[in-house]
């Protein structure tokens, strides 16, 4: 439902963070350490997550809400810490959604600033890409990589279990071995040479001890968080009347489509530190 009677605030506001559910805090975290002194809010989808194996349609059309409510609450700029939802709802909401609703306020994904990564990074100039069933359908990262290193070659292997192990707090469990060890074995096999292997999902970093149990030493893990943030500040920088509307007194706060009480235990697992301003919203 989109209804914006008498627009969207002036006034500048948090920089809007979203994801389906936890994921996305691995990359507020990695931001927050780089840009401690702007103001946040996160908004974790938990009640419809995980995303990864919905329709195209359908991520478009929650990102959409989500993404709407973060600028109803005063957000100029919004990154969608969320590979599916970059891969699936990006553009539309770039290039249709934004000049209606406004068309100075920001949207960014994080599968370019990944992307931009991997030169330096692979030797070989083969690499693997771990993501969700929606993120890897998409061919988004195949399109990224073609037009930033063409040079690269990629073999993509998608991973539906992985988000919902991370969801329900399993990441950690013996049962998390299994699916871990059979999508890495099943993308090892496709090449000798891959050296290096990108985490394309916010949601994987939570599963990377259990990744690099299985892992051959020799190839590297291309964890999102820095590079996103790396690239944030980057733009931020580069982009002064953004920046100008992003508030900064070194808040965080945190919303949830679930029960905060629930996002609140989980949250404080995975950012290692209590969290205290959760409050429930509905969207539709
Ligand atoms: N964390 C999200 C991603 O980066 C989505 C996981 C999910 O909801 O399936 O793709």
């Amino acid at each position: 439902m989109y209804y914006m009677i008498g627009g969207l605030p002036k006034q500048p506001g948090a920089i809007g963070v979203f994801d389906s559910g936890y994921g996305g805090l691995t990359i507020l975290d990695n931001i927050r350490k780089i840009l401690p002194e702007y103001d946040y809010l996160y908004l974790g989808d938990n009640a419809r997550a995980p995303y990864g194996s919905r329709s195209f349609e359908v991520v478009y059309e929650f990102t959409k809400q989500a993404v709407l409510y973060l600028f109803e609450q005063g957000c100029h700029l919004v990154i969608l810490a969320c590979n599916t939802a970059s891969a699936k709802a990006l553009r539309s909401i770039q290039q249709k959604d934004l000049p209606q609703w406004d068309n100075s306020r920001r949207v960014l994904g994080i599968i370019r600033p990944t992307v931009e990564s991997i030169s330096g990074i692979t030797q070989s100039r083969c690499i693997g890409l771990l993501g969700t069933v929606g993120t890897v359908q998409s061919e988004s990262y195949l399109l990224e990589i073609k037009k930033t290193c063409p040079d690269v070659q990629v073999f993509s292997e998608a991973c539906p279990m992985w988000a919902p192990l991370v969801e329900n707090r399993e990441y950690d469990k013996p049962g998390a071995d299994y699916f871990v060890k059979q999508h890495l074995n099943n993308l090892l096999s496709c090449s000798p040479l891959i050296d290096a292997i990108i985490l394309g999902c916010t949601h994987y970093p939570l599963l990377e001890s259990k990744i690099r149990e299985y892992l051959p030493q020799n190839i590297q893990l291309i964890s999102q968080g820095e590079w996103v943030a790396k690239s944030l500040r980057d733009y931020l920088t580069r982009h002064p009347e953004i920046a100008s509307k992003c508030t900064k007194n070194g808040r965080c706060e945190f919303l949830t489509t679930e029960s905060e009480i629930k996002f609140a235990g989980a949250a404080s697992v995975f950012l290692k530190e209590d969290i205290e301003k959760v409050k429930h919203i509905t969207i539709d």
